[in-house]
Formats: C-alpha cells, sequence, structure tokens
C-alpha cells in the first residue's frame, strides 16, 4: 500500500469488505456481474493487517470459511438487486436522471451500469472513504458523470448535496446499500425522513435492513481474522428499522414492498448462508426493499 493512501477504518471498512466480494464475484467463470475496479481496491487496499484492520478474505479460498461464504453471497444477491432497480428506475419514460447513492463506499456503478445520457451520479459518503475512493480512481473514466459528495450523514448532508449540484425538485433514485444497520433505529427513521424532504413525484428508494441485529453466535469462527471481521462488522450493526418493511415506508410517506434476499438468491440459483434458512431458529432476514413517491 502506499504510505499516501490511508485505508477507511471503522465503518468506512465496510466499504472495502463489499469491494472485496464483488471482486470475488466478478472473477467466477459464473459472475453475476463484474466490477473490474473492485480488484482495484483490494488491491491498492494490500494486507490490510498491516493496517490494524481486519484481514480482507477468508484463510483459505476453499470455500471452509463459513463467513465470507456466506457474505459471498448475501454480497453479490444484493448487488444484483440494486444494480436491476436502478437500471429499471432509470430507464422508466421521464424517469429519474439523479441517483443518489447514501454511503456511498467503493461502488463503482458509475462506471458500469449503462444509464441513460443525462444521468448524474451523487455519492455521499465521508471524507475518509472519499479520499481512499478518489486516489485509487484516478485516471479511470466514469461512463455515467459522478459527483463525490464528503459529508458524514448525521450532518447536514442535503445541503451539501444541493451544493454539489442535486435538485430536490427532480425526480430521484436513492440509494442506501448496506447502510441502514449502521444506524440506530430512531436515526434510520430520521435519515428518511430527510430523504422524504428532498424527494419530488416520481422518485424511487432502494434500500435494505435486516430482521435482527446479526450475533458473534451466529456462526463457529474458527480463524482469529474471520472472528476479527465478525466483531468489527457485529460491533457496527447498530439496527436499522424495526417494522416490517412496508409498513416503515408507509410511515415516511412511501409506498412499495420488499423482496427476501433468501428467495433472490434461489432465483438467481446461488446457495444461501446458513443464517438465512427459513429452517433455523430465528433466522436472519435481509430485506430488499423498493419504494415509490
Ligand atoms: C457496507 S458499506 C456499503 C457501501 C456501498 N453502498 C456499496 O454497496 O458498495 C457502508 C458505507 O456506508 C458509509 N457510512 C456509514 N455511516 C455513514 C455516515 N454516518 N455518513 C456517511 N457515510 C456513512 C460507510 O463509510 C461505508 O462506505
Amino acid at each position: 500500500m502506499s504510505t499516501q493512501i490511508r485505508l477507511p477504518v471503522a465503518v468506512g471498512f465496510t466499504g472495502l469488505m463489499t469491494a472485496y466480494n464483488r471482486a470475488v464475484e466478478s472473477a467466477r467463470p459464473d459472475a453475476l456481474f463484474t466490477d473490474p475496479l473492485a480488484a482495484r481496491f483490494v488491491e491498492v487496499a494490500g494486507d490490510t493487517t498491516l493496517a490494524g484492520l481486519p484481514r480482507l478474505g477468508p484463510a483459505a479460498e476453499d470455500g471452509s470459511s463459513e463467513l465470507w461464504t456466506g457474505m459471498n453471497g448475501y454480497l453479490a444477491g444484493r448487488t444484483v438487486f440494486y444494480d436491476r432497480a436502478i437500471q429499471a428506475a432509470t430507464a422508466r419514460e421521464h424517469g429519474p436522471r439523479q441517483v443518489v447513492l447514501l454511503g456511498a463506499g467503493l461502488d463503482t456503478r458509475a462506471f458500469r451500469l449503462a444509464l441513460p445520457a443525462g444521468t448524474v451520479l451523487y455519492e455521499v459518503d465521508t471524507a475518509e472513504v472519499h479520499e481512499f475512493k478518489s486516489a485509487v480512481l484516478a485516471g479511470h473514466l466514469p461512463s455515467t458523470p459522478r459527483i463525490p459528495v464528503p459529508v458524514d450523514l448525521r450532518e447536514d448532508w442535503p445541503r451539501a448535496l444541493r451544493r454539489a449540484g442535486f435538485n430536490p425538485a427532480w425526480p430521484t433514485v436513492w440509494v442506501a446499500e448496506g447502510l441502514l444497520m449502521y444506524f440506530p433505529e430512531a436515526a434510520a427513521d430520521t435519515l428518511l425522513d430527510t430523504v422524504t424532504e428532498q424527494t419530488t413525484p416520481g422518485s424511487t428508494l432502494l434500500t435494505e435492513y435486516m430482521s435482527r441485529r446479526p450475533r458473534m453466535t451466529d456462526a463457529v469462527l474458527a480463524d482469529p481474522q474471520d472472528h476479527a471481521l465478525c466483531e468489527l462488522l457485529v460491533g457496527n450493526t447498530v439496527g436499522g428499522p424495526d417494522p416490517d418493511p412496508a409498513t416503515w415506508l408507509a410511515e415516511h410517506g412511501w409506498t412499495g414492498g420488499h423482496l427476501d434476499l433468501l428467495d433472490q438468491l434461489t432465483e438467481l440459483g446461488r446457495p444461501h448462508p446458513t443464517l438465512f434458512d427459513r429452517s433455523i431458529p430465528e433466522p436472519l432476514r435481509v430485506h430488499l426493499i423498493s419504494g415509490r413517491h
């Protein structure tokens, strides 16, 4: 790793973990999508343990890590859901031409999705994540214009977004992928209220949350680095909304529903993590949510 490039830490590290999983998916012969830049982020990050962070990837590439195998399925299935839904929303007649990625992390949809001409992607994340991302992406040209908006979502982010060129009077595709689990329930409510205030009819909201918090006891992790990553994830996962998705959307002025990630994985012909299995006590359900306003 270059000494000039600092890795994002804490919740910012989850963006790097997402990129790792997208890189792994992209390398499969039956890849559900290809994200060539994901491997670049991983390459630049190098040995993350040198920076005191958990190792990216399992100790052995033989499918024996319950944590990484489960996460690969989770993140690949989820990425397909968002890819398809963003493409469908922007393909509608007079569909939105603004896409706002809340907690954009190392998302490279500006480079890899063919979106209609005139579409702009606003990428909202912390300054430290943007610093790392900009350093790695230097010299790469997106196919859809992308505008980094470095701001914390607990601050006055609508102001920063408007200053970056976003127009609340135009329809928008709001994307909060892999984000709400890092927000306590009240903060998730505030976030959606704020989104709603910046939303005009014809807009779409795409997000996800879990039916319960993950626990350290959800998987047996013999490898100390798997254990360290799980601690980081479980420690930062504070909840997200509690009601079922249709109710939560309605409470905030949206209509819509959800797809269970387990069903998405089944439709894609991919195995699901044991943790999702409906036959176990208290399975973890991941709700992939689409709302309309
Ligand atoms: C799991 S990553 C997902 C990234 C991206 N959506 C993707 O799918 O590639 C979560 C991202 O949310 C960002 N995030 C979490 N809390 C945030 C906050 N309060 N303000 C801004 N960004 C935040 C993190 O920095 C991280 O990049």
